[in-house]
């Protein structure tokens, strides 16, 4: 098996709104560890950027990937990315009397931009939550976005994928493939998944 270059992108961003706080989500960051792991026991060179440790905003993010994309075979988009930032930054902290309404600015969508430079020889992995018409909404992310493959997960207020929970999952190849990883670990999948971008990078080389 070729030793494929493979950025990872993974764990929540971070919208500051002043020097005390910001806006982010309930990622954790597991499953992109789970990821890594995978990648490197199959021996393939991984680059990894940690959201929020080598990358803290949406922005911050879309240019890292940016730079290292050019030198990748694979990108796999495990980041969980604020959609949204506090249209302002303020450089010191707000009062509370003054925190009643906080405007927000959408970020990029950052998949969507990376599509629009992918190589064809490149496979591109994207991630999908979702809480309804799961399938229906995955197939438009997995066509807008350029993807190779598409882990769907479900995520409802009842059933939440986060940090060690074994999610819902489906993984969504081209020509319909699909594949149900419910019930499996993190690891599992994160295994699974692996060994299916290696399938699609031996079928584009
Ligand atoms: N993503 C991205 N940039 C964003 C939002 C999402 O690159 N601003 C990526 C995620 O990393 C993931 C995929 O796009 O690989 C789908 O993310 P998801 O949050 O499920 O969907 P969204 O595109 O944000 O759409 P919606 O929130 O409407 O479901």
């Amino acid at each position: 098996m070729r030793r494929l270059r493979v950025l990872l992108a993974s764990g929540p961003t971070r919208e500051p709104l002043d020097p005390v706080r910001y806006l982010s989500n309930y990622s954790t960051g597991t499953m992109g560890k789970r990821l890594a792991d995978a990648a490197r026991r199959r021996g393939h060179k991984l680059d990894w950027v940690q959201c929020p440790e080598t990358a803290e905003t949406a922005l911050d993010l879309k240019r890292a990937l940016e730079r290292r994309l050019p030198k990748s075979d694979v990108l796999i988009m495990a980041a969980a990315v604020c959609d949204a930032r506090p249209a302002v930054f303020q450089r010191d902290k707000i009062k509370k009397g003054r925190l009643g309404v906080i405007c927000l600015v959408k970020n990029p969508d950052i998949l969507a931009s990376l599509a629009r430079k992918k190589k064809k020889s490149q496979v591109f992995v994207g991630f999908a939550l979702e809480s309804r018409a799961i399938f229906r909404n995955a197939l438009l992310k997995f066509s807008s976005k350029k993807l190779d493959l598409l882990l769907l997960q479900r995520v409802t207020a009842g059933k939440r994928p986060f940090g060690d929970a074994r999610p819902e999952a489906y993984l969504i190849g081209r020509g319909g493939m699909k594949l149900r990883l419910v019930g499996m670990d993190k690891a599992q999948i994160a295994s699974i998944l692996l060994r299916e971008v290696e399938k699609v990078a031996l079928e584009k080389a």
